[in-house]
């Protein structure tokens, strides 16, 4: 079977995308002459070679940068359509997208109207594409817990559009039990939990997302490796990974696509999943991310069905949604095998 072709056709599920991530060099420079903000890059290509990180906190720089072109409701539409349309071409179906508030609201620009403008995008691309869609707000590791909960105050006033809440931003020396309060409340709220760990934190980061935060998937999970219990708790307890193999390479977490642990992930009986994280900036969405890994790894059509078919199981959908997705993918599976065999 050619792989890439069952690549592009399954439908998949994407459970990790920073929308602020997306911010394509073009669409960046186009929003900044709209709403004259000055950005220390003359064109597209001065930006795309500011794209050199050695870590996470390299590229964190220049997203928060990147942010400050989006300022009206609309500009948070533009972008949100952009990657859905995207991701559309893709086989995605299903996507659940974190956004960062905080970036936002210490600029000025109101948590309304963030939310106005990327609700609005997911509910014209559910009606003219048929993807369907969650919100994660995600809240700022790397300030103070009593900022997450003004966020979480906001939120409150709009549950029927943010369904989770997360945790992201520089991870070393944020450890998530700092945001135990901040959770504790969500969770009471009906926000269903999730926290970025083990990006570039340790396997303790991850068993604290699990144990303080009471997560219902991680985000990352690399260096639970670290750690065979806390994987085989992971397995037992079938708490998801969603892995994003370009962002872990450009950030350096891994020093090559072949050191990266999807397959052993796979192999322990992980519900791990393939997502792209913050694609303009790391080179690749989602299909592309699932080329570069079944490469890298030499993972066989039946790995990639399984990463498909996680993707939906891990997802925040009900039963019936679930078991529609899976469906869907067995007759595209069948319908690539025997397109290949006519030929
Ligand atoms: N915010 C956007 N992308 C992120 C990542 N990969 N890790 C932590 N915070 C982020
Ligand atoms: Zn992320």
């Amino acid at each position: 079977m050619n792989i890439d072709a069952l690549i592009d056709a399954i439908p998949k599920a994407e459970l990790h995308l920073h929308i602020e991530g997306t911010l394509e060099p073009e669409m960046m420079l186009a929003l900044a002459a709209r709403n004259g903000v000055e950005l220390p890059y003359k064109d597209v290509a001065e930006v795309r070679l500011a794209y050199e990180f050695d870590c996470l906190q390299d590229f964190l720089d220049l997203y928060y940068n990147g942010m400050s072109v989006l300022i009206e409701e609309r500009d948070f539409y533009d972008l949100t359509y952009a990657y859905l349309e995207k991701v559309h071409e893709q086989g995605v179906t299903h996507t659940e997208i974190f956004f960062d508030p905080q970036g936002h609201t210490c600029r000025g620009v109101s948590f309304e109207t963030v939310l106005g403008g990327i609700s609005t995008a997911l509910e014209t691309a559910e009606k003219e594409m048929g993807i369907t869609s969650k919100l994660i707000m995600c809240f700022l590791r790397h300030l103070p817990e009593d900022e997450a909960f003004d966020s979480l105050h906001c939120a409150c006033k709009h549950k029927s559009l943010v369904h989770g809440v997360g945790l992201d931003s520089s991870e070393k020396g944020y450890p998530p039990g700092l945001f135990s309060r901040v959770f504790a409340e969500a969770r009471k709220q009906g926000f269903i939990p999730v926290a970025h760990a083990g990006e570039e934190g340790p396997a303790e980061y991850v068993e604290q997302a699990l144990d303080d935060l009471q997560v219902q998937r991680v985000d990352h999970g690399n260096r639970a490796f670290e750690n065979p219990a806390l994987i085989k708790r992971m397995v037992n307890e079938r708490t998801p990974m969603t892995m994003c193999p370009l962002s872990n390479l450009r950030l350096k977490g891994v020093a090559s696509l072949e050191l990266h642990p999807l397959k052993k992930a796979l192999q322990a009986g992980l519900v791990v999943t393939v997502n792209s994280d913050d694609p303009s900036y790391f080179g690749g969405y989602v299909a592309e991310n699932y080329k570069a890994i079944q490469q890298a790894l030499n993972l066989q059509a039946g790995d990639i069905i399984t990463l498909a078919k996680n993707s939906f199981s891990a997802a925040f959908i009900d039963d019936k949604h679930k078991q529609a997705a899976h469906d869907a993918i067995d007759k595209v599976v069948s319908e690539v095998k025997s397109k290949l065999k006519s030929k």
